[in-house]
């Protein structure tokens, strides 16, 4: 890899760090076992993946019971909608989300939809929130689902989903139905508190390689009694919720970097928090007119997304990696295609600032030395394209 590269791209994915890949290793070619198998071989690989739900279990305030292992993010959030979904449409079929959730959840939304569920899509505020009052007005007798993201991984916004929680189900209460509260917390890990008691959700979502783990494992916190279909049946792992081998490299290597995110939060939140600070500081400096997307006093310590009027994000983008800077608009996901961002449309900007937002999230290796380098390329970037 070119080690010149200044990568402000966090929150589409990170590198593995060093501590994980020793970690997850010795569960390549030495540990190889097959978890399900009898003999000592698979006993190691066993106690690899038991650890691993300890630690989970440990940052999450859960039972080792309540965590199961996924394939990634996407799998976490699908299997928590159509499971549940599944499991109870009998009681009811009403589904609460909001307009500014990633597409692992809007998507299969739209195909429950079509699957004969009725989804409400909550509005936000110009700054991505929720309005916790309005998620509970919205509950009805057959609603079985609240899912309300933690942190939005284009703009950083942090939702109440504790209030969240506590307004819809007291509602759900009322009416006599009893719903259900997933979270996706994939952006959240390592900067928030995922004490998934003091939450009071009955589903979170998580991804590792957002936490310095590899790409392709997830997990899904599943409360002790709530009703879940799974997505692969076969041979009954992870308590029949997921079937398939368990990934033991990646599940270890996922325990392994979830306990690394919450022991250094509190350091990690100040450090993002403070360059953050300055760079937006020092653009809005430069710049006066750009606008910082986003609820200010709710939001992730190491995401700013930034609108510069009158320019497009991609050329931004373009004349950023010309510099060696790797920066994103919008969401790794839907980077390819020229759309405005569905999550700033919600916000309310108009299609014009929200095709010209940037988005820079810093991370753990991120410097001091590598955000002044950003501060004074994006200036001179946007003034040529404002002068083309
Ligand atoms: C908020 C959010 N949810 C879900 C996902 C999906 O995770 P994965 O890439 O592991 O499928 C992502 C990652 O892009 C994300 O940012």
């Amino acid at each position: 890899m070119d080690q010149q590269v200044i990568y402000l791209d966090h929150a589409a994915t990170t590198p593995v760090r060093p501590e994980v890949l020793d970690a997850m290793q010795p569960y390549f070619a030495e540990r190889y076992g097959n978890p399900s198998s009898l003999y000592g071989l698979a006993q190691e690989a066993r106690d690899g993946v038991a650890e691993a739900r300890e630690r989970v279990a440990a940052v999450l305030n859960c039972r080792t019971s309540e965590v199961v292992f996924t394939g990634n993010g996407t799998e976490s959030n699908n299997t928590a909608l159509k499971g549940v979904a599944s499991a109870l449409r009998d009681r009811g079929r009403h589904i609460i989300t909001s307009a500014i959730e990633h597409h692992s959840v809007l998507h299969p939304l739209e195909q429950l939809e079509s699957d004969g569920f009725d989804v409400t899509v909550l509005p936000v505020d110009d700054g991505g929130r929720v309005d916790a009052a309005a998620a509970a007005a919205a509950v009805r007798k057959d609603t079985i689902l609240v899912s309300v993201m933690l942190a939005n991984n284009e703009v950083g916004t942090v939702q109440d989903i504790e209030l969240i929680s506590r307004l819809v189900k007291a509602r759900s209460n009322e009416l006599g139905g009893d719903v259900k509260v997933h979270s996706d917390a994939a952006q959240a890990a390592g900067k928030l508190p995922l004490d998934t008691k003091t939450l009071g959700v009955d589903l979170l979502s998580l991804t590792g390689h957002k936490i310095y783990a590899p790409k392709g494992v997830g997990v899904l916190f599943v409360r002790r009694g709530t009703p879940l279909e799974p997505l692969l049946s076969g041979g009954g792992q992870e308590r029949q919720r997921r079937s398939g081998t368990e990934n033991v490299p990646y599940i270890v290597a996922m325990g392994a970097a979830l306990e690394l995110a919450e022991t250094e939060r509190e350091e990690f939140v100040t450090r993002t928090g403070r360059l953050r600070d300055m760079i937006e500081s020092s653009i809005q400096g430069r710049m006066p007119d750009t606008k910082i997307n986003g609820d200010r006093n709710h939001r992730l310590p190491n995401i700013t997304n930034l609108s510069f009027p009158g320019v497009q994000g991609e050329p931004v983008l373009l004349g950023l990696d010309f510099k060696s800077i790797a920066a994103s608009s919008g969401s790794a996901c839907s980077s390819a295609s020229v759309e405005p961002s569905h999550v700033l449309m919600a916000m309310g900007l108009s299609e014009e600032m929200a095709v010209s937002s940037v988005r820079l999230s810093l991370g753990r290796e991120s410097t001091e030395s590598e955000s002044q380098q950003v501060v004074s390329a994006i200036p001179e970037i946007v003034a040529r394209l404002r002068a083309m």
